[in-house]
């Protein structure tokens, strides 16, 4: 039997701007999926998923077409849960050279689903790394990333970003242009998120985006320049990584923070000029500025779902408690672990 888990992400910068080939600079969270495989003597897999939102259900299946799931619940739901896990257990099989091997699997997240916090990528990533591991074969974290990138793409018909599976599979903060993704320095960052229990549209959200940007020069403008504040915020990044544990650490670590939060506030302005934003986003986002925040944006594609504030303090996560529109708000700091074996 092995257990693998891997973290979900916030964008610290740069979503949106990133489909016109601007970098952008997701965060792994200390929120994670974790994922128990056992292989067993026949080619079946048998899923059970806890805690994914879904009410808690059991589902056997094997390869075979004419051998639909045995389960009391819609088509969709069985998708939903179970998607991601199939096409992680056909990278395992393929990564070992087991076409036949069978599992039992458990699928455990403290990740909000649907909320654009990489709960899909986090659940694909660690049911990769259990797999290949339950069949003796150990991936690189760059392998487990190219696999989940490619089980997302079968899950989600061809539209994947290699942000969410990357960030998973190797953690910390990663710069992503393009389908280049590369791992790069930061500081001890202490985030807080505030969920507003629903979920924006992204292929409604990125398309509005598109509009904007070909009607009007400014709106293109707009994209630009969250691809230079996310210049500023790597700069930011790699001066507070050096500046950590130095002598004159407090003084100047503080400063360059407080420059990050500075240029997550202008980021989150011209998203919500470009109208990815929505009432309740933009209400967490200033209750967690009136609470002390360093900084707040939405993250992801926006239009419902996450704020993610920067704060060492208990203020925001207290705040975001009492703001109308919060579903739920939680601490979770930057996480350097990508995927992770737990038990072996
Ligand atoms: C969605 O999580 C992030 C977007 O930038 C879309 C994408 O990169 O595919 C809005």
């Amino acid at each position: 039997m092995v257990v693998s888990s891997a973290p979900g992400k916030v964008y610290l910068f740069g979503e949106h701007a990133v489909v016109y080939g601007e970098p952008a600079v997701p965060c792994a969270i200390e929120r994670r999926a974790r994922v128990t495989v056992e292989a067993r003597d026949d080619d079946r897999i048998r899923v059970h998923a806890e805690d994914l939102s879904l009410d808690g259900f059991t589902v056997e299946y094997s390869d075979e077409n004419d051998d639909a799931p045995d389960v009391d619940v819609s088509e969709s739901l069985i998708q939903a849960g179970i998607g991601y896990i199939d096409a992680a257990v056909e990278q395992a099989r393929d990564a070992a050279d087991a076409p036949d091997a069978g599992f039992d699997i458990t699928v455990e997240s403290d990740i909000p689903l649907g909320a654009g916090l990489g709960s899909s990528a986090a659940v694909t990533t660690a049911g990769i790394d259990a797999g290949t591991r339950e069949l003796g074969v150990e991936l690189p974290a760059e392998e487990v990333a190219e696999r989940a990138y490619r089980a997302e793409l079968e899950v989600q018909d061809g539209e994947a970003s290699r942000a969410d599976t990357f960030c998973s599979a190797t953690g910390g903060a990663v710069r992503v242009e393009g389908d280049d993704c590369r791992s790069i320095d930061a500081p001890d960052l202490s985030f807080v998120i505030g969920f507003d229990g629903g979920e924006g549209d992204t292929g409604e959200l990125v398309a509005g985006v598109r509009a904007l940007r070909e009607e009007y020069d400014f709106a293109a403008d707009t994209v630009e320049s969250i691809g230079d504040i996310v210049r500023h915020g790597e700069q930011a990044l790699t001066e507070a990584t050096g500046e950590q544990g130095g002598a004159s650490e407090s003084e100047s670590l503080r400063e360059t923070i407080a420059e990050l939060g500075e240029l997550m506030n202008f980021n989150h302005g011209l998203l919500e000029a470009l109208g990815v934003s929505s009432r309740s986003l933009d209400q967490m986002v200033w209750a967690a500025r009136d609470a002390g925040a360093l900084g707040a944006k939405l993250t992801g594609a926006g239009g419902g779902g996450c704020i993610v504030a920067l704060d060492p303090t208990e203020g925001t996560e207290t705040a975001l408690e009492y703001t109308q529109g919060c579903e739920t708000a939680f601490r979770a700091r930057l996480d350097t672990d990508g995927v992770r074996v737990e038990d072996e």
